[in-house]
């Protein structure tokens, strides 16, 4: 039987997934979306040619894959079709041909947006920070059972009244509770309408499609997106995403038996981000902080916005291990550490009532309260950008990732030198 791989961030999103997925996706024959929408954006390096993807899936570099957009996923149809069309004028094949979409799939609509921006304008300092990309309010729609999906597309009266009821619903928040513009039916319907009949082709049975694929032996690699520590149950709510980013959610996600979920690996950067508000124990606000920023081109792919960096965090990653069940580690960035005097690692916290856990706790009270435990160790001056076999490393950074294996639990599977697809470290494949 194929053993399907889970790709799923372990940190707060931004870990190098979109790379890693890419790499991987040559071994496989399908590579599938499971949850979040276009507020990810997984940047892909081939031959110093660089691709951001936000909806769709990062095997489609690859010209014979088939990639999924599983029922998880909440779709921009604006969003979706502005990148396949990015795609198409950078001469990527058959775009649209080997795109599959699940009729379940929440659209996101311009009343999404409206009220995630209004949201955020009104919550002021205490904002969450999100992408504003409406997100959150199209998954409330889904729990909410209001949701307009893609098989509505194929009945267009029916539509028609789900979105006036919901345009009503949408303009009464907008206009009493932030004061905000209303949106118009007429204005919706037209962007439903404008790309309707180029999405609806897309649309197939995307489960039944990869169970197939399981019953023949074909290997698939699922792709989350957004990280554990965004995750709507267990990350730092509610300075989180909409959705759960866990591994498990890749069964419900792309609707596919839990069985079919063979490896799951965990991106991993070699020190810490976080884009958007919310607490973050290891932040570093000094030049050491601000080096691996302009090293690692901290800007949001989505937002550019500047990504907040600390030390790496093994007590959150072990947090992320319990959870995901993560079977091997890929730590990426690793060169961006080059150079550094002292590197500091987070092993626990201590608690303000003076005890110690060596595990991140849930929810964003309880983080704000962890003061890190570090272990210094010390760094390299050596380069290793675009290091490709584990014993040309500095021995100082084959120490320092052994030290963080060894505090986390779990191994390290991949290691990623630099953003090219070709900057990798194979220790153990997850397809072996
Ligand atoms: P994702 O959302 O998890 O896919 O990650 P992003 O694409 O948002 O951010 C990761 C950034 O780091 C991108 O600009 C990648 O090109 C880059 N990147 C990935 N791996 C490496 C690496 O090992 N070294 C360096 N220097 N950059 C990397
Ligand atoms: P990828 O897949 C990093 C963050 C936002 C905000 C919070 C909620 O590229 O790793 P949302 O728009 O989802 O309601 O925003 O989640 N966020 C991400 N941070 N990487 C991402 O995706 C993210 N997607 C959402 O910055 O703090
Ligand atoms: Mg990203």
């Amino acid at each position: 039987m194929a053993k399907n791989v889970v790709v799923i961030g372990a940190q707060w999103g931004d870990e190098g997934k979109g790379k890693i997925v890419d790499w991987l996706a040559e071994e496989t024959s399908g590579v599938v979306r499971f949850q979040g929408g276009h507020n990810a954006g997984h940047t892909l390096v081939v031959g110093g040619k660089k691709t951001i993807l936000r909806l769709i899936p990062s095997g489609i570099l690859h010209e014979k894959l088939d990639c999924f957009i599983g029922s998880g996923v909440v779709v921009s149809p604006e969003a979706l079709l502005g990148e396949i069309d990015e795609l198409n004028a950078a001469g990527v094949k058959n775009v649209e041909g080997r795109l599959k979409i699940a009729p379940t799939c929440t659209l996101i609509l311009p009343y999404h947006i409206a009220l995630d921006q209004a949201r955020e304008a009104s919550r002021g300092s205490g904002k969450i920070g999100t992408t504003g990309r409406g997100i959150g309010p199209a998954y409330e729609d889904k729990i909410a059972r209001r949701s307009i999906r893609m098989v509505d597309l194929f009945d267009v009266e029916k539509l028609k009244t789900k979105l006036q009821s919901n345009i009503e619903y949408y303009n009464v928040q907008l206009e009493h509770l932030h004061k905000a513009e209303p949106v118009k039916f007429e204005d919706v319907f037209a962007v439903i309408e404008k790309f309707a009949d180029r999405i609806k082709p897309m649309i197939t049975d995307v489960s039944s499609t990869l169970y197939a694929k399981y019953e023949k032996g074909e290997k698939v690699l699922f792709e989350g997106a957004q990280g554990t520590l965004l995750d709507i149950d267990y990350g730092t709510y509610p300075f989180v995403t909409s959705s759960n980013c866990l591994a498990g959610a890749a069964s419900a996600g792309a609707g596919v038996p839990p069985q079919m979920l063979n490896y799951v690996l965990g991106i991993v950067k070699a020190y810490t981000t976080r884009v958007g508000s919310g607490p973050f124990p290891t932040e570093l606000f000094d030049d050491i902080g601000a080096g691996l920023a302009k090293r690692g081109h901290e800007f949001g792919s989505v937002t550019g916005r500047a990504r907040r960096c600390g030390w790496f965090d093994a007590a959150a990653l072990k947090r992320s291990i319990q959870v995901n069940g993560i079977s091997g580690i890929c730590i990426t960035k690793l060169d961006v550490m080059d150079g550094i005097e002292n590197i500091n690692i987070c092993v626990g916290y201590e608690l303000p009532d003076g005890s110690k856990t060596d595990i991140l706790p849930f929810g964003s009270d309880a983080v704000e309260g962890c003061k890190p435990i570090y272990e210094t160790m010390p760094g390299w001056t050596e380069s290793t950008f675009g290091v490709k076999e584990f014993n040309k490393l500095p021995e100082n950074a084959k120490a320092y990732l052994k030290r963080i294996e060894e505090a986390c639990g779990a191994p390290i599977a991949i290691v990623s030198t630099g953003p090219d697809r070709e900057e990798t470290i194979v220790l153990q494949h997850p397809f072996a």
